[in-house]
């Protein structure tokens, strides 16, 4: 019996209706394995701020730092919850873990299973062949435009004292002006690139079959991003065994699009992968699919990338595959980190299930042409994991 404690995170809006269907997934998996969850439901986000004043109970960041193996999150983003100083209410939730416990690599797959159609101007079509989208872009987690907010919202959950760059002028600029450092440094840019290496090792390469590194910067503009190409060309002088590659990320959003085949694993700063992986999301089916892994050395949460969707929720319309996906890429991270084959086990049901399941194309969410629930979704590809456990 291998026992986990997990640290459930549902959050806002939708976030709440697509947890559901992550926790029935990790009950059905421990009612057909030898994994046992202890499942600890923390309320927050910005609807548990206008309600408690509080942006999660006091405490749960400890929760999550010291008694958690993983953590599952839902989504944090409510219409008018902001905190007293202008900050997002939550984001000491999805900010200050991300910052708290040094999850410096920000892990977000696009890959395109069989069946889906994208909806892209408005119809459902098939853009992108599933043979062409299979990438993982490694967004760095820590630092860059993020830096002030994500050390803010670290302080918030730990109690240090928050951050606030100091007062600038700038030559030209009269009146006011607001501004956000976009600091980089080497050791925050070496891990990431590091874990983005492990990462192509581990897979089987791009489509067209090169296992390849793909550095995204704008080092033709920004100082941070020479650095970070600096460090990444510095590293990649070791590397005899995998491609590298850069591009500036304004023509890399093209070529995302024009061809998605070119690419295996992409590292890339802050707020350019944030940019970069919804647009991304598209080149899968769309958000309801895109699901991520927020991961340090010694801690990671997961979380579907979608938001909380105010406009839908309450109406279990959203798609829940995201969500666990997001669970499938937890139990990966446990299973290779406690070299747990149950775990691995667990994860690879849980890939098939879906892939098998979007493949027959019955019970399927709006987004991708259907007329289903959550739930229904939900409890299809739960059963079908089950069946493969038995
Ligand atoms: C994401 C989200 C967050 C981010 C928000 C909710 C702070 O958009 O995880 O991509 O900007 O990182
Ligand atoms: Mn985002």
């Amino acid at each position: 019996m291998t026992h986990y404690s997990i640290a459930v995170l549902p959050g806002d809006g939708t976030g709440r209706e697509v947890m559901a269907e992550g926790c029935a997934l990790l009950d059905a998996i421990e009612a057909n394995t030898s994994l046992s969850f202890n499942q600890i439901i923390i309320p927050c986000g910005g609807q548990y701020y206008q309600e408690t004043g509080l942006e999660w109970p006091d405490g749960s960041f400890e929760v999550c730092r010291d008694e958690a193996d993983a953590i599952l999150l839902g989504a944090i983003g409510w219409p008018g919850a902001v905190c007293k100083n202008g900050d997002l209410a939550g984001g000491q939730v999805v900010l200050g873990l991300r910052a708290g416990l040094e999850l410096y690599a920000n892990v977000r797959p696009i890959k395109l299973y069989e069946g889906v159609q994208h909806k892209v101007h408005g119809n459902f079509q098939q853009v992108w062949s599933p043979g062409k989208v299979d990438m993982i872009i490694v967004r760095e987690n820590t630092e860059g435009l993020y830096h002030s907010l994500l050390h803010r919202s670290a302080m918030r959950a730990t109690g240090g004292e928050e951050y606030e760059p100091p007062a600038m002028t700038f030559p030209g600029m009269n009146g006011d002006v607001a501004w956000d450092p976009r600091p980089i440094s080497r050791a925050g840019s070496k891990r990431v690139i590091e874990f983005a290496r492990k990462l192509v090792l581990l897979r089987n390469g791009s489509p067209e079959g090169v296992s390849k590194l793909t550095c995204v910067d704008k080092s033709n503009v920004t100082r941070g991003c020479q650095l970070f190409r600096a460090v990444f060309d510095e590293m990649a002088e070791e590397w005899d065994d995998i491609e590298v590659d850069h591009a500036y990320i304004d023509a890399f959003t093209m070529w995302l699009v024009r061809n998605p085949e070119w690419f295996d694993v992409v590292v890339t700063s802050n707020m350019f992968g944030d940019i970069a992986t919804d647009l991304g999301s598209v080149l899968q089916g769309g958000m309801g699919m895109a699901a991520s892994g927020n991961i340090g050395d010694n801690h990671a949460f997961f979380e579907p990338v979608h938001g909380s969707t105010p406009k839908y929720a309450g109406q279990k319309k959203v798609n829940p595959i995201a969500t666990l996906n997001s669970v499938q890429m937890m139990l990966e991270w446990l299973g290779y980190r406690n070299n747990d084959d149950e775990a691995l086990k667990a994860a690879k049901a849980i890939d098939e299930a879906v892939a098998e399941h979007i493949k027959k194309g019955e019970v399927l969410t709006y987004d991708l042409g259907g007329e289903a629930s959550t739930t229904e979704v939900g409890s299809a590809i739960i059963a079908s994991v089950v069946e493969k456990l038995k």
